[in-house]
């Protein structure tokens, strides 16, 4: 059988869609080879969110057009994900080394694509259409890879976490956004279909399962999403109702106004009830769908982990209404506030946009204040990239990329600052990870996650593997925290 071998470019949703990828190839009987030096399909799970991540990934094939072909030109050469979908056929035309051309709602048919191409049945392949209920057919793990079986049948488990997709698309259409566009409408899967994927990785030996989703606060809330279990899709529910699973849908509501749980609380207070699983995360939400409900669940739900991605894009008002975000800086840290009143220990981590088209100094300066007064742990800065078909990229006073190049310097160097203050601080603490392997820099060493999502680097062994572990902080890095589980766990 062929071996195949993906390269993702991009967020962890992408990750997720490469793994669901592979899982159904190796279903299929291919193997995974370690390079795409050595194998017959080499896929590129794409990423358009700036134009560098599209050039990275033009520039990889290009690369491996010219090399790997060259000595075997029966190779199979594809695209998939959010660049394949937003360019589809063009690609072909750019590169006609490339065979086939798969888009975010088209994974579930590598398989048969491949097939198709490898067996001489089809030369080139493009699919980038839409596909109803495509949402559900992530759903294939990878835990064992394709390592062997133990003499009794059963393998040993290998991934402490794992990702669920629980929801794809996004229709907030931030002006400065291409994903509206690479990834279709908010399309939600059941509860039942979700719980039972993570009740079936966590009898697997799964301990902490993030949920993921382009815009996860938004989980259900489209009129034309069904919440019943996977298999009896496509009925229609209104604004407010009864679910065929008994579930109340809330009242579409602004910022914080829920009146009723969200269906994505629910759908968290669902995966909570799942025996032996320990931590829940997700990611990513929106500020405005952080709603009390949601801070409530915080307090109520222990396995939810004390840790929060919250994107800002930016410290000014004026520049939020501009990249039509839905909140103000004053609303951010009121939330940011009740975040913390409900979990003061929460790990909160941000994105952030610099130079957006008519960004002042004063602008930028208010998003390096907000910095400041959040005091982040962590931040992703992005230059702005101006992106085809948004709002965005034809708005007027575009900054010049030496000014978005040194805005991006000045604030990385604000980020760098605080969080080398919130890691040094936790230098003597006791704190709980996760244990979760070896460690990628030095596999000798493992790593762990706290419930704060800082990852800790430590002497240990395979047996710490899927441990809940206490250990005592003894260093902080570069966001990286250095520990000792010796002096608690003796
Ligand atoms: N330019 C720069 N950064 C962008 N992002 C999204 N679109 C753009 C763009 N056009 C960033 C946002 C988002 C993160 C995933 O990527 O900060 O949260």
């Amino acid at each position: 059988m062929p071996s195949v071998f993906i390269k993702t470019y991009g967020c962890q949703m992408n990750e997720r869609d490469s793994e669901a990828v592979a899982a159904q190839l190796v279903a299929k009987g291919y193997t995974l080879a370690p390079s795409e030096a050595v194998a017959d399909v080499v896929l590129l799970n794409t990423c358009s969110v700036r134009d560098f991540a599209e050039r990275k990934a033009i520039g990889k094939m290009q690369n491996i057009a010219a090399d790997v072909r060259k000595n075997r030109p029966n190779v199979v050469l594809g695209f998939m994900g959010c660049m394949a979908q937003s360019r589809g056929q063009e690609l072909i035309d750019k590169l006609p080394d490339v065979d086939l051309v798969l888009g975010t709602q088209k994974f579930h048919h590598a398989a048969d694509y491949l097939d198709e191409i490898l067996s001489g049945h089809r030369d080139k392949i493009v699919d980038v259409a839409a596909e109803p209920g495509s949402e559900a057919t992530i759903r294939e793990h990878l835990l064992y890879g394709n390592v062997a079986r133990n003499g009794d049948g059963h393998r040993p488990p290998l991934q402490v976490t794992a990702y669920v997709s629980i929801m794809q698309g996004c229709n907030q259409r931030c002006t400065f956004c291409i994903v509206p566009d690479t990834r279709g409408e908010e399309r939600s899967r059941g509860i039942a279909d979700i719980v039972s994927e993570c009740r079936q990785l966590v009898s697997q030996g799964v301990k902490e399962i993030t949920l993921l989703g382009q815009i996860v606060t938004s989980y259900g809330k489209r009129g034309n999403v069904s919440l019943a279990p996977r298999g009896t899709s496509g009925e229609r529910v209104g604004a407010r109702g009864i679910l065929e699973n008994g579930l109340l849908t809330p009242a579409l509501s602004s910022f914080g106004e829920e009146r009723e749980k969200t269906p994505f609380v629910q759908l968290l207070e669902a995966v909570h009830e799942i025996e032996g699983l320990e931590r829940i995360r997700f990611t990513s939400p929106h500020p405005k769908g952080y709603g009390d409900d949601l801070i409530e669940a915080y307090a109520q739900l222990p396995k939810l982990v004390e840790s929060a991605h919250l994107p800002v894009q930016s410290g000014s008002d004026r520049v939020l209404k501009l990249m039509h975000r839905g909140y103000t800086r004053e609303r951010f840290l009121g939330l940011i506030k009740k975040l913390r009143r409900a979990r003061p220990d929460i790990g909160i981590t941000t994105d952030i946009i610099v130079g957006f088209p008519s960004e002042t100094e004063d602008d930028f300066e208010q998003t390096l204040s907000l910095a400041h007064e959040v005091e982040f742990d962590n931040a992703y800065l992005f230059k702005y990239s101006p992106r085809r078909d948004t709002p965005a990229a034809g708005m007027p006073d575009q900054v010049p990329l030496k000014i978005r190049e040194q805005r991006n310097h000045r604030l990385l160097e604000t980020i760098n600052e605080i969080g080398k203050r919130k890691y040094d601080a936790f230098v003597g603490r006791r704190t709980q990870i996760l244990v979760e392997g070896p460690s990628r820099k030095n596999p000798a060493r493992m790593t762990g996650r706290t419930r704060c999502n800082k990852i800790v680097v430590f002497d240990g062994s395979a047996r710490h593997r899927g441990q809940l572990l206490d250990v005592k902080i003894t260093r902080a890095g570069s966001f990286t925290l250095y520990g000792d589980p010796a002096i608690v766990n003796l």
